[in-house]
């Protein structure tokens, strides 16, 4: 019996050293953890219980067959993150650099099959040079069963994809399709294809960090929401993101002691925008002061900073913030802010989070590039995002909300819950000076001194339709309120909105205009 039981041990700790104490070095030296490693500092300690640990490949082919590692490359099983189940998986880069072959991707397939049936989040740590070679179709097979379950499990369990290394090819779909990408500064990259292709194709000179660095995807492409130092920040960072996350689409998320008082008036925030409407200020500040304690996690922080999107809690509730940035092209909406925050409101909208929209736009972005980029396409994404949300939606209009990003921006029309303004807010088609120069054209062409005229025309207009009362009178304003009690009376209207329930027409889906 203790022979068997010696076998067992044997067998796990080889299959614990993956591919040798010489490549954990090579691992550690280059300031990446192993796969090990790095579950144990995701969950909670001690409650990592591993599925297939001694799964092997089936290959001969490339003298495979006397190349096995148990586990083949890949740590999977399921943990806690603040004692709440989650599935996980981990590339091993030390065992064949992390490739992917079929068994590879069956273990993965399975935790991910599982997740789905007890409807738990699924979370990859990914470091992998990508499609086993010695496996050939094998391994794209792997990947495609891989993409297939990411996309049937989008939508019911959060999906979180942290990238740890090498991504390349079309194995960055994976993450791409999940809900949420980590990457690490310097070590990892994601590329569809590497600097030696794009050098072979189009002549470029591009270094691995430059073409597909976490910070190219967090200020450039979009493609990575968060990014970290270190293996290890970036997987705090990955816990406290779970804590804003229900387990799946029928649970709501986990509510937190509020630690903060649910009527707390800030008199500071009736001072925030300045009283010249072309003066900017930051709306992470109006952030910080309405929510709980002030916290806010704020996701996709590097990417088109126009549109600031993020979790927050009000009285404790877990909420999905978006606020236009006037400190940033003067909060116009683009067409990287419309997809950065279409995806987000889905996101929410998937998962029961509360939208709170805080509005100061003064407009699309106008201009040939964003003309020719397909800003209305892809504008129109945050509209049908908006649309199509069932969760409450509460919005507060700050100050601008002008032209068809007042529609856009979580207006009553759309379906929003609650509707506040602030006395400064400024509602119409557009700004004073837009609208007369186009309604008083003759006039101020004729006058002796257009200037004045001007002048006298845009006052008359901001005096009558540059402020939140018409919108009051139409309904389409629940309230004009007094900025210092914004937090008390969004965490009324979230109290009542607590049993909100609104349905979609029965379809199979919509069309989202991608
Ligand atoms: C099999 C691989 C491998 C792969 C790396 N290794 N990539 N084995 N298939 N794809 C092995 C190496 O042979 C080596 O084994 C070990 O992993 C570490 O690799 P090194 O090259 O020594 O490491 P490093 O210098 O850090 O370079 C890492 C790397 C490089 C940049 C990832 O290995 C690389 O370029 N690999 C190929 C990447 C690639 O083109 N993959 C295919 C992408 S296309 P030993 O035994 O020496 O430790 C793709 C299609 C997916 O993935 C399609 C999905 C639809």
């Amino acid at each position: 019996m203790s022979d068997l039981i010696d076998e067992l041990r044997r067998r796990n700790e080889e299959a614990l050293l993956g591919g040798g104490e010489e490549r954990i070095a090579k691992q550690h030296a280059q300031g990446k953890l192993t796969a090990r490693e790095r579950v144990a500092l995701l969950l909670d300690e001690g409650s990592f219980a591993e599925v297939g640990r001694f799964v092997a490949h089936r290959t001969e082919d490339f003298d495979m067959g006397d190349k096995k590692f148990k586990g083949d490359g890949v740590v999977t099983g399921s943990g806690l993150i603040d004692g709440r189940p989650v599935y996980v998986y981990s590339q091993d880069f030390t065992v064949f650099g992390g490739s992917l072959g079929e068994a590879h991707a069956a273990k993965i397939c399975k935790i991910m099959e599982l997740a789905m049936k007890v409807g738990v989040p699924v979370i990859g740590m990914n470091d992998s040079g990508g499609a086993r070679i010695q496996e050939g179709v094998l391994s794209l097979g792997g990947y495609a069963d891989i993409f297939l379950r990411n996309t049937l499990a989008s939508g019911v369990v959060p999906q979180i994809s942290a990238v740890l290394g090498p991504c390349a090819g079309g194995a960055v779909y994976s993450p791409a399709i999940t809900d949420f990408v980590f990457m690490v500064d310097k070590t990892s990259y994601m590329f569809v294809t590497g600097p030696n292709v794009v050098k072979t194709v189009t002549h470029e000179e591009v270094t691995s960090e430059e073409l597909g660095g976490a910070r190219t995807h967090a200020t450039k492409s979009g493609v990575a929401h968060f990014t970290a130092r270190d293996d290890a920040e970036c997987l705090a960072k990955v816990r406290r993101l779970m804590s804003y996350l229900p387990l799946n689409n029928m649970e709501d998320p986990p509510r937190a002691e509020p630690g903060d008082d649910p009527a707390r008036a800030d008199p500071e925030l009736d001072r925030i925008v300045p009283p010249d409407p072309q003066k900017p200020y930051d709306v992470k500040e109006i952030v910080r002061r309405v929510f709980d304690r002030g916290e806010f996690f704020e996701v996709h922080e590097q990417y088109a900073r126009n549109l600031v999107v993020g979790f927050a809690r009000l009285d404790g509730f877990v909420v999905g913030v978006i606020g236009n940035q006037p400190s940033q092209l003067a909060g116009c909406l683009d067409i990287d802010a419309s997809k950065k925050g279409g995806r987000f409101v889905r996101f929410c909208d998937a998962f029961n989070i509360p939208l709170i929209t805080l509005e100061d736009v003064p407009g699309f972005l106008p201009g040939t590039a964003q003309e020719y980029g397909g800003i209305i396409t892809n504008g129109a994404k945050l509209l049908f995002a908006y649309c199509e949300a069932t969760v409450p939606k509460l919005t507060v209009i700050t100050r601008k909300a002008y032209g068809g990003a007042y529609d856009v921006m979580a207006s009553k029309h759309i379906r929003a819950d609650l509707n506040l303004a602030w006395p400064m807010a400024e509602i119409a088609v557009m700004g004073p000076k837009g609208a007369v120069e186009i309604i008083y054209k003759r006039e101020i062409t004729k006058a002796r001194d257009p200037q004045a005229e001007q002048a006298t025309f845009e006052e008359d207009y901001r005096r009558r339709f540059a402020n939140p009362y018409k919108a009051a009178e139409y309904g389409f304003i629940d309230e004009v309120i007094e900025p210092r009690f914004t937090r008390q009376r969004l965490i009324n209207a979230l109290r009542l909105m607590k049993n909100k329930r609104e349905k979609l027409p029965p379809k199979k889906h919509g069309n989202i205009p991608l």
